[in-house]
């Protein structure tokens, strides 16, 4: 399969002119998206998530190393890049609050240069698309978030690019919508579009993606096949259980046959080795009183806490 996106070595480097301070946003990132694939990038606040996504939309130029669109280089040939990459940053910039939602999406046709047919019957399909429908003529002030970013992912498709970055697209999205993002990102991939999406949601990741990317401090930690990324734990194997009382958590910990415990959302994850020391530790802990205990799968969250740390959860 050809890559749709190529990325050798990229460098970024933001150095503000008053202080003589240089930031490495990004350290020599390679990577390569296949046609077709959804692709997740993920990353703790400030690992140059956006950096990356802001190069390769032609925002922001990079300092060394190359990054290619269907083989046009992003620096030489940002128009030709253009044409191909829709990209949908979170939050709600970049939307004329006094107008409507269709006059939005007009005026943004209107820059890709699509002739009015084609930009009428594009901006009424995704306004229906993103369940914009009904509002298509309310002024966008009136929005709520959520329907904000729906109008900023039809915005992003306005001129049926191949590829499409989303830069955390559910943030700020109520859960009906998000579970309707996701159904439209298999659209999209139906429709033979390639996806790079970046996101702090785990489960959206796991959920949607082919393959997932782990960033951090601007290097890439992570390149997999989202079904591969058990192979970053040693520790295949876990028991999740709840528990308040501190001591008996000490003593989980301190089990021969437990590598670690990690606080979880709802309760504790035991870390094992092996499918042994689960059956060990759901006796012990029922032994123990503690009742709630089953044993799971690690998640990318597992991967992520993993070789990450905890800073990724402080968002
Ligand atoms: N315009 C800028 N000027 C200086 N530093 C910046 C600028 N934009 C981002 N950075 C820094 O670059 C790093 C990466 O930022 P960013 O790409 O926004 O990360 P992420 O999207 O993963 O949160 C951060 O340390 C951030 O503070
Ligand atoms: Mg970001």
């Amino acid at each position: 399969m050809p890559a749709v996106v190529e990325v050798r070595d990229l460098v970024r480097v933001y150095r503000s002119k008053r202080k003589a301070e240089e930031k490495v946003a990004l350290r020599g990132v390679t990577l390569t998206v296949d046609d077709g694939e959804i692709l997740g990038l993920l990353g703790p606040n400030g690992a140059g998530k956006t950096t990356l996504v802001k190069i390769l939309s032609t925002v922001l130029l990079p300092t060394s190393g190359t990054a290619k669109i269907l083989d046009k280089d992003v620096a030489a040939a940002p128009r030709a890049v253009r044409e191909n990459v829709g990209v949908v940053f979170g939050g709600e910039r970049g939307l004329y609050p006094r107008i409507s939602a269709r006059q939005n999406l007009d005026f943004w046709a209107a820059l890709y240069r699509l002739d009015r047919r084609t930009a009428r019957r594009r901006c009424a399909e995704l306004l229906d698309r993103v369940g914009l429908g009904d509002r298509a003529d309310d002024a966008v002030e009136t929005f709520s978030r959520g329907m904000k970013q729906r109008l900023h992912l039809a915005r992003g498709l306005i001129h049926g690019p191949r590829i499409l970055f989303f830069d955390e697209p559910t943030t700020g999205m109520d859960p009906v919508a998000a579970r309707e993002f996701r159904t439209l990102v298999h659209e999209l991939r139906k429709e033979g579009r390639t996806v790079f999406l970046t996101t702090h949601d785990m489960a959206e990741a796991e959920a949607l993606c082919d393959r997932v990317t782990l960033i951090d401090h601007g290097s890439l930690v992570l390149d997999e096949p989202t079904e591969h990324i058990g192979r970053y734990l040693d520790t295949r194997e876990c028991v999740d259980f709840s528990c308040d009382d501190r001591a008996l958590l000490d003593e989980v910990a301190a089990l021969p046959f437990v590598e670690v415990v990690e606080a979880r959302a709802g309760g504790h994850r035991a870390l094992v080795r092996d499918p042994a020391a689960v059956a060990q530790l759901l006796v012990w802990l029922i032994g123990r009183g503690v009742l709630s205990a089953r044993r799971s799968e690690p998640s990318l969250e597992d991967i992520y806490l993993r070789l990450v740390g905890t800073r990724a959860m402080s968002v």
